[in-house]
C-alpha cells in the first residue's frame, strides 16, 4: 500500500425484498399489536424475501451497485467477505457463490460469522487487510435473510427481524480520510442468549429437531438488551480513545439497528443529537449484519453522510460479540 494511505469505504449498495410485513400483519399471526411492537422497538413494518430472493442473490445485487459506484471491476477485488449468519446453504459460503455471480474471479471469498456484528467483524478484517497491503480492494457485504429462520409462532421474535444486504467497497485511501481505528469483541458465555439449537454439526435436522421447533432463533431479549446498552457505548468510546478522538468529535453515528430504545439510551449516554444519529429500524425491523451497510447507503443517497465527516460505527450481537470503528467518510 502507498505510503501516506489507509483503508476507507470508497462505496456503498443496498438491495431489500419487496415484501413488506407491517405490524398490523404480524397482529393476524401471533397474540401481539402494533403499539406493543412500536414502542418497545420502534419497528413498524420489516422485508421479507419471497420468490427468488435468496441472500446470494440480494448481496450480488447490493455489490453491484457498490462496485459501479466505485467505478471498480469485479475482476479488481481481491477479496469477498460475506458477513451473515444465514447463508444460502451450509456448503458452499455464500461468498463463493456471489463471487460467481459478479464474476470477480480473483478475489479470496469467505463468509463470517460474528451474529448481528458480522458487518463490523469484516470491517475491522478488511480493515486491517488493506493497511497491511496484502489487499488492494475488498468487497464486505453485510447480509441476512433472517425470515426462513424466525419462529413465526414466538411472537418474542418474529416482531423483530427483517431481510437485507448491504455492501461496501473498501480501498486504500488518503490519510486522514479513511478508517482511524476498529476493534472486534466477544463474550462465549452469554452464547446461550441468542441461538438456534438444530441444524449444525451438533443436532443435524432430524422429524424431531423439526417437531421441536429447533431451527428457530431463540432469545431471550431482556439479557440481551441490558448487555446492549452497555457495550454499545463502552466499545466505541473504547475505539473512539484508540483514534485519539471524543464522542464530542463524531458527526455521524451508525448504530446497530435492533431496537430504538438501545439506539436512544446509547446516544443520550454520548451526547449526540437525534439527527447526527442513523436510524431505519422503523421500516426493516433488526436486518442483522445489513443493519449498518444499508443506513449508510441510505444516508448516503439522503446527503445525510459526506465526505471529511468522522462517522462512529457501532454494534452487537449473537456470541454474544460486538464491535466498533471510526472511519472518516470519502
Ligand atoms: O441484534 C441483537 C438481537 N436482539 C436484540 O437486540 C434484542 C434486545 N432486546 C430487546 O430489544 C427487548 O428486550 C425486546 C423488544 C425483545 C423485548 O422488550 P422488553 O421491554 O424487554 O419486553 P419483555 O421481554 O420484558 O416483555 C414484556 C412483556 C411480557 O409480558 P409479561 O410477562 O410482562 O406479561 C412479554 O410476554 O411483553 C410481552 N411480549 C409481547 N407482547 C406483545 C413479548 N413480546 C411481545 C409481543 N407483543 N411481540
Amino acid at each position: 500500500m502507498k505510503k501516506g494511505s489507509t483503508a476507507g469505504i470508497i462505496s456503498t449498495g443496498r438491495a431489500l425484498p419487496v415484501a413488506k410485513i407491517t405490524n398490523h400483519d404480524l397482529e393476524k399471526i401471533v397474540d401481539t399489536n402494533d403499539e406493543w411492537i412500536k414502542t418497545r422497538s420502534g419497528i413498524e413494518e420489516r422485508r421479507i424475501i419471497t420468490g427468488d430472493e435468496t441472500n446470494s442473490e440480494l448481496s450480488a445485487r447490493a455489490s453491484r451497485i457498490a462496485l459501479e459506484r466505485a467505478g471498480i471491476s469485479p475482476a479488481a477485488l481481491d477479496m469477498i467477505i460475506v458477513a451473515t449468519v444465514t447463508p444460502d446453504q451450509i456448503l458452499p459460503s455464500t461468498a463463493c457463490i456471489v463471487q460467481n455471480k459478479l464474476g470477480a474471479f480473483n478475489a479470496a471469498a469467505f463468509d463470517l460469522v460474528a451474529g448481528c456484528t458480522g458487518f463490523l467483524y469484516g470491517f475491522d478484517v478488511a480493515t486491517r487487510y488493506i493497511n497491511s497491503g496484502a489487499a488492494k480492494h475488498i468487497l464486505l457485504i453485510g447480509v441476512d435473510t433472517l425470515s426462513p429462520i424466525v419462529d413465526w409462532q414466538d411472537r418474542n421474535t418474529c416482531v423483530l427481524f427483517g431481510d437485507g444486504a448491504g455492501a461496501v467497497v473498501l480501498s486504500a485511501v488518503d490519510e486522514g480520510r479513511g478508517v482511524l481505528a476498529s476493534k472486534m469483541f466477544s463474550d462465549g458465555t452469554k452464547a446461550n442468549l441468542l441461538y438456534v439449537p438444530a441444524g449444525g454439526s451438533t443436532r443435524p435436522a432430524t422429524q424431531q429437531t423439526v417437531s421441536q421447533r429447533g431451527h428457530y432463533i431463540k432469545m431471550n431479549g431482556k439479557e440481551v438488551f441490558k448487555f446492549a446498552v452497555t457495550v454499545m457505548v463502552d466499545s466505541l468510546l473504547e475505539v473512539l480513545s484508540l483514534a485519539g478522538k471524543t464522542a464530542e468529535d463524531l458527526d455521524i453515528l451508525a448504530p446497530h439497528q435492533a431496537n430504538l430504545r438501545i439506539i436512544n439510551f446509547a446516544c443520550k449516554r454520548l451526547k449526540l443529537k437525534p439527527e447526527q444519529v442513523l436510524v431505519n429500524i422503523h421500516r426493516y425491523g433488526n436486518m442483522s449484519s445489513a443493519a449498518i451497510p444499508v443506513a449508510l447507503d441510505e444516508a448516503v443517497e439522503e446527503g445525510k453522510l459526506q465526505a471529511g465527516q468522522l462517522v462512529g460505527l457501532v454494534s452487537f450481537g449473537a456470541g454474544l460479540t460486538w464491535g466498533a470503528a471510526v472511519t472518516y467518510w470519502q
